[in-house]
């Protein structure tokens, strides 16, 4: 592992949710851990008036909450600090410097910074100018550095993401910018990398030869809680497909990288977004499936439909689940669909994504074969209960050649000897550590966003093709099956539907 070197975190978007939540309790966890160095500081910042005291006691509550460790807990509460200031105010940002310079002074810190962007998106560009108007901004050669993370969203659309790069880049270098996707936190979406390339049983099967299709499922069984105003405005392409999603399309589709380093990783991902066959505008309702949630009882309890919660237009339109038939106009994946799916209001939370195997080229016991089964697949859970499960056939004890599905089942937590590290554990201390490989590059952003944006540009310019009505509990439209074209193919389904006395319908 890389050192850690001193330096100090500054948070824009102190007070708000993604702080307290995830940021404070994997900065403590680093710090359990030992991972942070002697020499650190975390700078909050907000607009909310605040002391440091106030702000330590406030995040006091998100970390360790049965406390185990109040030692511990105490001792890395001291490191907080606050300043109330408002980025919008050019001033904020000479003030800030004025703070670090304090700080710097008190633990002989040289002047390695990381700004992470936790505020709303309209202020990224804002802060990184402030921060270069304030000379913040710049690594100085041997002596200091400074790296910013980006929170998603990274752009609404391919022309807006587009110019939130050309700006940051303004102001710091690519280098320095780090732009988080926290699926790519996940340990076993890393361990996709592992289970690629560092065995070989794999990889001679991972092309068009062997693989008839892949899927990717990312569900949610929840709606949209609090989040009604901001998701009716970004809805599931948006939120999960264009980052996440094709994420984990780069990761599974790939080539081997010549090392496991940034550069070399991120070139891999960068080709398949690059190779991704464009759906075209007038072909959206061929490859796309969009959907949204209808009230309905869920384990005997009736649940709201996306319309009646609360910051979502009545007559919205936007799509709570999504789901997609794609290729990948490459060597390797030539003729393979790839389908992707990824809803709200679901049966259960579960991210997955199934290789699905070619069936043996010829069947000599497929009389006494379970029909639907006869594909072998690789099952990557990614959460929850991580792991990997290789469904295949086992010949059933007895007379005959009677073959049954097997399954060979690797659960990640009797895998690891302590707890799984959150993903924001992982990417912050990456960046500490100037490591940018589980971070997305500009350039991909932007190819992301070029093979989502037909699609966005159909739903708005041909408001004939439809959005199917989905009970909550369920999976989804039932249109979404007419994707997978052959006949007894399907989705894979984890759970049963949960409920079926709604409606399916046509909003
Ligand atoms: N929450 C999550 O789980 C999550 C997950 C993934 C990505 N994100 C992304 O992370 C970012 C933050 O999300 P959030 O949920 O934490 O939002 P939030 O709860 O609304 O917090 C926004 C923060 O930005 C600060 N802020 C707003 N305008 C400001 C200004 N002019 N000057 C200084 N500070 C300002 C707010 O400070 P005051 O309230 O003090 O004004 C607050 O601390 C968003 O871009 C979001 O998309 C969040």
């Amino acid at each position: 592992m890389n050192a850690t070197e001193p330096h100090i975190l500054t948070i824009f978007g102190a007070s708000g949710d993604l702080t307290k939540r995830k940021l404070i309790p994997a900065l403590f966890k680093l710090y359990q851990q030992k991972h942070l160095p002697e020499q650190f500081y975390i700078l909050g910042i907000g607009r909310t008036e605040n002391t440091d005291d106030n702000f330590r006691k406030k995040m006091a509550g998100w970390i360790d909450k049965q406390d185990e460790f109040p030692q511990q807990k105490q001792d890395f509460l001291k490191l907080l600090f606050y300043e109330p200031l408002d980025t919008g105010n050019p001033d904020a940002y000479i003030k800030q410097k004025n703070r670090l310079d304090e700080l710097r002074a008190q633990s002989d810190i040289p002047e390695n910074y990381i700004y992470y962007l936790a505020t709303p998106p309209v202020l990224y560009e804002k802060v990184a100018q402030g921060l270069a108007i304030a000379g913040i901004n710049k690594d100085e050669a041997d002596k200091s550095w400074k790296r910013i993370i980006i929170e998603k969203p990274f752009g609404v659309d391919y022309e807006s993401a587009k110019n939130l790069n050309k700006r940051l880049l303004c102001y710091f270098a690519e280098d320095q910018i780090y732009r988080i996707d926290h699926y790519l936190g996940k340990e076993t979406v890393q361990n996709v990398l592992v289970t690629r390339f560092a065995n070989g049983i794999f990889e001679p099967l991972w092309n068009r030869n062997y693989i008839h299709h892949v899927e990717i499922t990312s569900a949610e069984d929840l709606g949209v809680e609090e989040r009604g105003g901001y998701y009716d405005n970004a809805g599931a392409l948006r939120d999960m497909v264009q980052n996440h999603l094709l994420q984990l399309v780069g990761l599974i589709a790939m080539e081997p990288p010549i090392l496991a380093e940034s550069t070399a990783i991120r070139n891999e991902t960068m080709k398949v977004f690059q190779s991704l066959r464009p759906i075209k505008e007038e072909e959206v309702s061929k490859y796309v499936i969009r959907g949204q949630y209808t009230s309905c009882k869920v384990k005997g309890e009736k649940v709201p439909g996306y319309r009646d919660e609360e910051g979502v237009a009545k007559d919205s339109r936007t799509e709570t689940y999504v789901a997609l038939k794609f290729f990948i106009d490459n060597w390797r994946w030539s003729g393979i669909p790839f389908y992707i799916r990824s809803g709200k209001r679901l049966p259960t939370k579960v991210t997955e994504i199934v290789i699905h195997f070619k069936k043996s080229p010829h069947h000599i016991f497929s009389h006494q074969y379970e029909q639907m089964n006869t594909q072998n697949q690789l099952v990557i859970r990614v959460q929850p209960d991580e792991g990997l499960l290789i469904k295949f056939g086992m010949k059933e004890p007895g007379v005959g050649f009677k073959v049954k599905t097997a399954n060979m089942d690797v659960h990640y937590s009797d895998f690891s000897k302590g707890r799984i590290s959150e993903a924001y554990e992982r990417l912050l201390l990456d960046c500490m550590q100037g490591d940018s490989t589980l971070y997305i590059r500009g350039d991909a952003v932007e190819e992301a966003w070029k093979f989502v944006q037909p699609i966005l540009n159909a739903w708005k310019n041909q408001p004939d093709i439809p959005v199917y009505g989905y009970p909550a509990g369920t999976w989804g439209p039932e249109h979404a099956d007419s994707l997978i074209e052959e006949p007894d193919l399907t989705w894979r389904y984890p759970c049963k539907n949960l409920s079926n006395d709604g409606e399916y319908c046509e909003l």
